[in-house]
């Protein structure tokens, strides 16, 4: 195979995928918004609720997944949407449980690259992170490309290596929320323009048939989450190729801007080291991750990954920063304490 520096090559130009791209659609009510804000049956059920870190991450002790009960799943959607990844180790779930599991959440969204029209089937890897054009273990929000992205996104591990293959989640609700005033109105009016280009050519090169042809899709990057009214960044390095509204030279400067912001935000961020029957459960609207790949056996990294689509991304200029809301309701600007003792507001179902 004759690779050229595009990575356009004989077999990508000739392949035909066989299904049309997603057309938009709205999913069904997000079960956060039927859920108990106190979020009380899925935390009592707890031994211990452990907030990994003041932004992003909390992990529930001695909860089973297949022992949830409706309004317990509700909850777990709340809390996902709350704190951007919830995290259980020791899991008894089997695979048909978890597609079980993921229908109480919506319509089960599926990868151009997935074999299985239940889940994904995650693996590990052992690329070299700083190669040319190498975006093994580069952030991004799952298929942030399409027109109903995904939202709830849970992997669960079969096996994973001894050490490595950690993934690391950042919350861009904080992301927005540390950026001045003056780049907060700044990209509130842009969109960015999401293609899944990149990984279409690799998957062809890498002996893949992709599902679906490539597509570029522009969405705020500024999004409103429809259950906290919380504004998000919406932005990832792997996707995400230009800014709708800037010039050339202003979208490259921009974007890399906005990648030394994610990648630079050790402090919005958790790092989960897996064991088998660990599971990590994120909003995919709100929070970009990465894998780490190299410096293990791969053989030994296996997992199921599951999503349910999305609402089309929107703006409403009437939703909030962080900062905002927890000021409007009371608490003070420390964040550290937005886990433990402010009591964010969110919209009841109807
Ligand atoms: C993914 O990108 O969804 C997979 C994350 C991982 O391999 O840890």
């Amino acid at each position: 195979m004759s690779v050229s520096h595009t990575g356009i090559t004989e077999q990508v130009l000739a392949y035909r995928p066989p299904d049309p791209d997603n057309k938009e659609f709205e999913p069904p009510k997000d079960r956060a918004l039927f859920a108990d804000p106190s979020k009380k049956a899925l935390l009592s059920a707890a031994k211990q609720v452990r907030h990994l870190t003041p932004y992003i991450g909390t992990e529930l002790v001695g909860v089973q997944l297949s022992q949830l009960n409706d309004a317990q799943k509700d909850e777990l959607a709340l809390l996902v949407a709350e704190r951007g990844v919830v995290f259980f180790r020791d899991q008894d779930i089997t695979t048909e449980g978890q597609h079980e599991l993921a229908k109480h959440y919506g319509i089960q969204n599926r990868d151009p690259n997935q074999q299985d029209p239940r889940h994904v089937t995650i693996i590990g890897r052992d690329n070299d992170v700083r190669a040319y054009a190498d975006f093994t273990g580069e952030y991004h929000a799952d298929d942030s490309h399409e027109v109903n992205p995904p939202a709830y996104t849970m992997l669960r591990m079969l096996k994973t290596p001894e050490y490595g293959g950690d993934t690391i989640w950042t919350s861009q609700t904080a992301l927005f929320d540390k950026l001045s005033p003056t780049f907060q109105q700044l990209f509130e009016g842009l969109h960015g323009v999401h293609s899944s280009e990149v990984t279409f050519v690799n998957s062809i090169n890498g002996g893949g048939q992709p599902l679906r042809p490539p597509v570029r899709r522009q969405h705020p990057l500024v999004r409103t989450h429809p259950v906290t009214n919380l504004k998000s960044l919406f932005y990832n390095p792997l996707f995400v190729v230009h800014i709708a509204e800037l010039k050339g030279q202003e979208s490259i400067h921009t974007l890399n801007f906005l990648r030394e912001h994610l990648h630079s935000a050790d402090d919005l961020s958790v790092r989960w080291k897996w064991e088998p029957g660990s599971v990590a459960y994120w909003d995919n609207r709100t929070v970009a991750h990465r894998a780490l790949p190299g410096g293990y056996d791969t053989s030994q990294r296996e997992g199921k990954r599951t999503a349910v689509f999305g609402e089309k991304p929107f703006y409403d200029p009437n939703s909030e920063s962080l900062t905002q809301q927890i000021q409007r309701q009371g608490g003070d600007d420390v964040i550290v304490k937005s886990a433990e003792h402010v009591k964010l507001h969110f919209k009841k179902a109807e």
